[in-house]
């Protein structure tokens, strides 16, 4: 039976410790003439939404470890015109090994997983970003040889914070939330993760206060206030501003803390110049690592629509 990937729970702990030692085996053996793990494969990228990492870290895996990969915005296809989802993923399964989709409606992803018979992989929704954040834990791992530290992340409730209460809970972590009391995290997603956290022993905290989720911490992760397709606004960036991860409010995290960001990085906004460019950030470790993470699902995922 063929597997997606739509979101982190998709997958065991076990399954991603396995999948996590496979991306630093692409991250070593990468760009040897003889290391072409998706020989052969194609992915469909199917985007209706705008992207720079998401597009070339899949486009890129795929061509430097032997494949290829299709760039489909959706405005460009028939979907514009009314064609169906399922006809779509009916289609594109004729055509491509798997389906990457970057969309608005998580349903839409759910939609394209139930008709499509290659494995599909969420690049995004408003919902969940969850190869970000196994990139991310990725990069925590390597960075500090354990996953045993305290993450904080500061900022909105949205996809990034709903996918690490996901991959937080599987992975039986230690997160910190903080967002303003009307941006919350969704709350079906809190339910879920608090339920997989008892089996886990993760530890889950949600808060309003930036300062209590900073202390001590050693992972400090933001990202923008205002996601893509929501709509921006002073009031909106008002309340955002105790949220801010500057060097005042760091001065409450771990002297060993490292700063992450999905990115795109609004300057001034979310993060400071002083942060995302000081020596503690590792925004272009964590941007690269997606390639390495991205090709180990596609491995995993295909290797499982062989059997
Ligand atoms: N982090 C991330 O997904 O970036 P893009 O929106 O550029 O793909
Ligand atoms: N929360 C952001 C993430 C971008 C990678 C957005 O959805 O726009």
């Amino acid at each position: 039976m063929k597997k997606d990937f739509i979101s982190i729970a998709d997958f065991s702990r076990e399954e991603i410790e396995e999948l996590l030692d496979l991306s630093s085996f692409v991250k070593k053996n990468i760009g040897k003439k003889e290391y072409t793990p998706l020989q052969g494969k194609i992915l469909g990228m199917l985007f209706e939404k705008t992207s720079t990492r998401t597009r070339l870290s899949f486009e890129a895996g795929m061509k430097r470890l032997g494949g290829d990969a299709i760039f489909l915005f959706s405005q460009h296809t028939q979907l514009s015109k009314g064609e169906s989802w399922a006809d779509t993923a009916r289609v594109l399964s004729r055509y491509v090994d798997a389906i990457m989709i970057r969309t608005f409606e998580h349903k839409k992803i759910l939609e394209l997983a139930k008709y499509a018979t290659v494995p599909v992989i969420n690049g995004l929704s408003d919902l969940l970003h969850p190869c970000q954040i196994l990139g991310d834990i990725f990069t925590i791992k390597e960075h500090f040889k354990t996953l045993d530290v305290k993450i904080s992340y500061i900022g909105d409730g949205n996809n990034i914070a709903n996918s690490w209460l996901l991959g937080a809970a599987v992975m039986g972590l230690n997160l910190h939330i903080a967002t303003p009391l009307d941006f919350s995290p969704s709350g079906f997603v809190v339910q879920k993760s608090l339920q997989i956290a008892k089996k886990t022993k993760a530890k889950i905290t949600l808060t309003d206060d930036p300062k209590q989720a900073v202390k001590d911490a050693q992972v400090i992760y933001t990202d923008v206030w205002t996601s893509m397709g929501r709509e921006e606004t002073p009031l909106r960036n008002e309340m955002f501003k105790p949220y801010q991860v500057n060097n005042e409010l760091l001065s409450h995290a771990s002297r060993d803390f490292i700063f992450m960001h999905c990115l795109p990085a609004h300057r001034g906004k979310e993060v400071t110049d002083e942060v995302i460019d000081s020596k503690h950030s590792i925004v272009w470790q964590q941007a690269e690592n997606r390639t390495y993470v991205q090709a180990a699902i596609l491995i995993k995922l295909l290797e499982e629509n062989n059997d």
